[in-house]
């Protein structure tokens, strides 16, 4: 009996020791590639502008660039959050330029104020990271009428990107005016699950279809790679701004903060997987890559995955989609005015043909929003 017991045990004790080191394996195996620079990168007189740093793979991305002697600024939602994360990384690397302005991408007057901010703080941008973002969102509507998963995800980062495109090309032109050969860059954190997106964009509130909070992230982080492939091509080759996509990994972060409120059986899966996940320190290495890799100097309007590139989704291919996101992201932050928009926007409006009415199901208060263009 004694002797069954303990046979019992050994079996027990060899399929934990097992497990154990297959979970191990995985955990390692899911990490991915580390950025490693050829040489130390210094950032000293660098300027660089993170969106949802305080927490996360923003907040480890803010961490690399003070430590490299960056200037960092850190747009949060939240100025006391984002406060708490600059002490703590000032703390540690014992960079004094870290900097939080508020910025909340849901609300487009925010991302205004933002900018009209940091053109009182500096004369260009040498980095951009488009980092922010959130999943699995209940239903609900901004301020400005825009679904509230694509509003931060997508538009707030449009229109952010847009009115800071002065600052961004000013680095190449100082650059230039001292004798160095500058690019500013801005990369766009999106993510593998682009290739289910499908951006209706005749129905890019759900109201024509039924929500479905997945999709809406889907279609939030297709906009992403499609705006940055867009923007590349907008820009053309001598514009001193290169940009890049990537998608990060699966990481444990706090990005499934609204998985409970969704479904609970999904909120007990995700923290089930957490532990074999990506670290926060392992998910921010190809943002790093994107921010940093002397390599990419040269390259724009492709996509990356640990840390290098790949080939996104053969959808990300559709210029037809690329230009009328555009159009219409355009017309709903109010870059573009009304007026002229119906004219360009006309592909989009044949979507719904016989329709005098605005196109898209927004409520008039997105459209009605002021014309603003930053000034460098
Ligand atoms: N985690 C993954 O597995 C994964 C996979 C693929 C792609 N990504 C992408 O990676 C990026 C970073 O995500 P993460 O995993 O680091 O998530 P996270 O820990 O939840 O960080 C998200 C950041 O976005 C900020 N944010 C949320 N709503 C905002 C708003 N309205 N205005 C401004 N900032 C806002 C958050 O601020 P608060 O703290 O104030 O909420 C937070 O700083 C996201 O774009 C995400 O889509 C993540």
């Amino acid at each position: 009996m004694m002797a069954v017991f303990l046979t019992l045990l050994q079996v027990l004790a060899v399929i934990i020791v097992s497990v154990t080191a297959l979970l191990f394996v995985l955990k390692t195996w899911m990490q991915g590639p580390k950025f490693r620079p050829k040489s130390p990168i210094s950032l000293a007189g660098k300027v660089v502008v993170i969106t949802g740093a305080n927490t996360g793979i923003g907040k480890v991305c803010a961490y690399e660039m003070a430590h490299r002697g960056g200037k960092v600024i850190m747009l949060c939602r939240n100025y006391i959050r984002g406060q708490l994360a600059a002490e703590e990384i000032r703390s540690k690397t014992s960079n004094g330029e870290m900097l939080v302005v508020e910025c909340d991408l849901s609300s487009l007057s925010s991302v205004r104020l933002c900018v009209a901010t940091l053109l009182t703080m500096v004369d260009h941008i040498d980095i951009l990271l488009n980092n922010a973002g959130v999943c699995m969102l209940p239903y609900s509507i901004t301020e400005d009428g825009i679904e509230t998963t694509m509003a931060v995800n997508h538009f707030g980062h449009f229109l952010l990107t847009n009115l800071l495109m002065p600052l961004l090309q000013n680095t190449q032109i100082l650059g230039l005016k001292s004798g160095n050969k500058c690019t500013a860059r801005v990369v766009v954190v999106s993510s593998l699950i682009h290739d289910k997106g499908k951006l209706h964009l005749e129905d890019l509130n759900y109201q024509l279809s039924c929500y479905v909070p997945v999709q809406a992230y889907y279609d939030s982080k297709l906009a992403n790679i499609m705006f940055a492939k867009e923007l590349s091509k907008r820009l053309g080759n001598n514009s001193g701004v290169n940009v890049y996509a990537l998608h990060p990994g699966v990481i444990a972060t706090d990005l499934g903060r609204h998985f409970k409120e969704i479904s609970s059986v999904l909120n007990f899966l995700s923290q089930l997987c957490y532990p074999l996940l990506k670290t926060p320190e392992s998910g921010a290495q190809t943002s790093l890559y994107c921010c940093l890799e002397e390599s990419l100097r040269c390259e724009s309007g492709k996509y990356y995955s640990d840390c290098k590139v790949k080939q996104p989704d053969k959808i990300v291919e559709n210029s037809q989609l690329a230009e009328q996101l555009w159009q219409v992201s355009e017309r709903i932050t109010g870059l573009s005015p009304q007026g002229t928009c119906t004219e360009i926007f006309q592909g989009v409006l044949d979507l719904e043909e016989g329709t005098d009415d605005l196109p898209l199901h927004f409520s008039q208060g997105a459209l009605d929003t002021p014309l603003v263009y930053a000034q460098a």
